[in-house]
């Protein structure tokens, strides 16, 4: 199973749970490779302060910041999950990201700006369509508590023409902090609301 976490729009929280499901994919005991497709190298270095702490079960990451990642993929055996954090300031990059995955999630926020800049997104997304079957799934990041319904979330996201999970990300400082140590939500705080969370996420998109 190959996963991508994309969008074109910058600082949704691609990184934040391209990083949060590797670290739930080796708490599951699934060989895991982390593909970091963007230049700016974030998962990279999450992996990198990740790796000193020898208490962590690790997973491997390799950086691709090529538009060859759908064909340099066929290559890497022996994983039960590979994982992309996509960058999208490279639409080469980012469109071989989307054409290597059979799942694609789509981190979005929640204000009209953010629904705007993502139509590029799925406009990628379709013509990636015309080459391959891809499942597509928004997922609500930073959802500020008891501000925004969640009808009103999903009536603003309806547009984009892509099914919305039902699993909502929430701004929690616990994402910031578990991420500067090397640690996913899970670990950071178990059994906290962000754990909470990513662990919804993760059955969500079937991997449980
Ligand atoms: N649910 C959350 N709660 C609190 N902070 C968050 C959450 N998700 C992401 N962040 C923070 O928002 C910022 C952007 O997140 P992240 O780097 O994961 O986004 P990105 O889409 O990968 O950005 P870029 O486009 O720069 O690659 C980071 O500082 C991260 O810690
Ligand atoms: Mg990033």
């Amino acid at each position: 199973m190959i996963i991508t976490v994309g969008n074109e729009k910058g600082g949704v929280g691609k990184s934040t749970i391209a990083c949060n499901l590797a670290v739930e994919a080796v708490r599951h005991r699934r060989r895991t490779l982390l593909i970091d497709a963007d230049s700016q190298q974030s998962a990279m270095d999450f992996r990198a302060v990740r790796s000193e702490n020898a208490g962590l079960p690790q997973f491997q990451a390799v950086g691709i910041t090529k538009n060859t990642i759908h064909k340099d993929i066929q290559g890497f055996r022996g994983y039960d999950l590979i994982i992309i954090d996509s960058g999208g300031r490279d639409t080469q990059v980012f469109r071989s990201a989307i054409l290597a995955s059979d799942l694609f999630i789509i981190p979005v926020l929640t204000s009209q700006y953010d629904v705007w800049a993502t139509q590029g997104t799925t406009r990628v997304l379709e013509e990636a369509r015309s080459f391959k079957d891809i499942e597509a799934r928004l997922v609500i990041n930073q959802l500020i508590p008891n501000t925004i319904v969640a009808r009103e979330a999903s009536d603003l996201l309806e547009g984009l023409g892509v099914s919305l999970l039902k699993t909502r990300l929430h701004a929690r400082v616990a994402y910031k902090q578990a991420i500067a140590e090397g640690k996913g939500v899970s670990e950071y705080e178990p059994g906290g609301k962000a754990a909470r969370e990513i662990q919804a996420l993760w059955r969500e998109v079937g991997l449980k």
